[in-house]
């Protein structure tokens, strides 16, 4: 499979979303990431549901949405509603993962979920099978710009392997300090996505630089 690149609405500028949404349909994005961050799940916060509506208005790219929320399964009919295709909740957040994926898979919706670094990704092996997407933090969630995390190429190895076990076709999703430098060391590993939020708004060009990172070989 070809790999797919998210492009992280958080490094766009606010007070111009409308026209930020609009060059990433024209890019080569596959979906948009939309991370939601509530003040206590993460010490930020970003934005919420009517927000994410208004990127849906204009989008023509699928919503990939990140929830870094307490509760995630209380918002999940929600961010359906504002236009999500894909949600991913955090494991440290939801003491019954495997409902809250069932639940946003009875939507209709592609199920995800995130873990922090220190996660260990053993500890997806039993709800694999009904995940859709599950996305490596490589930094710690709360703020965009920070750097990648190192040991996140062996954590993609350890889970691909237990994708493969399991005969499951989840995708791998590494988000946070992706760039043009990691980008084919993560691929080669078996990432399937990659989030780049700074790497792609501040960078001169970002439709250039999403078709760059869309173009790595590995
Ligand atoms: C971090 C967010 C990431 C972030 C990525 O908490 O989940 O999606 O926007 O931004 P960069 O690519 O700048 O690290
Ligand atoms: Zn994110």
């Amino acid at each position: 499979m070809n790999h797919l690149i998210a492009p992280s609405i958080l490094a766009a500028d606010f007070a111009n979303l409308q026209r930020d949404v609009e060059m990433l349909n024209e890019s080569h994005a596959d979906y948009i990431h939309v991370d939601i961050m509530d003040g206590v799940f993460v010490p930020n916060i970003s934005f919420g549901i009517p927000v994410c509506e208004a990127i849906f208005k204009h989008a023509k790219k699928p919503l990939d949405v990140h929830l870094m929320i307490e509760k995630p399964e209380n918002y999940i009919q929600a961010f359906h509603d504002a236009g999500a295709a894909t949600i991913s909740v955090h494991y440290e957040a939801s003491p019954h993962l495997h409902r809250t994926l069932q639940s946003i898979r009875d939507l209709g919706l592609r199920a995800g979920v995130a873990i922090n670094p220190h996660t260990n990704v053993q500890l997806l092996e039993d709800v694999i099978e009904i995940t859709d997407l599950v996305c490596l933090m490589s930094v710690n969630p709360g703020f965009g710009g920070q750097k990648f995390i190192e040991h996140t190429y062996t954590k993609v190895r350890r889970l691909k392997e237990i994708i493969v076990d399991a005969g499951a076709n989840t995708l791998i999703e590494v988000d946070g300090g992706v760039n043009i430098d990691n980008a084919p060391l993560l691929l080669e590993a078996g990432a399937d996505v990659l989030v780049a939020g700074n790497f792609v708004f501040k960078s001169e060009n970002p439709i250039h630089t999403i078709q760059e990172l869309k173009n790595v070989q590995f």
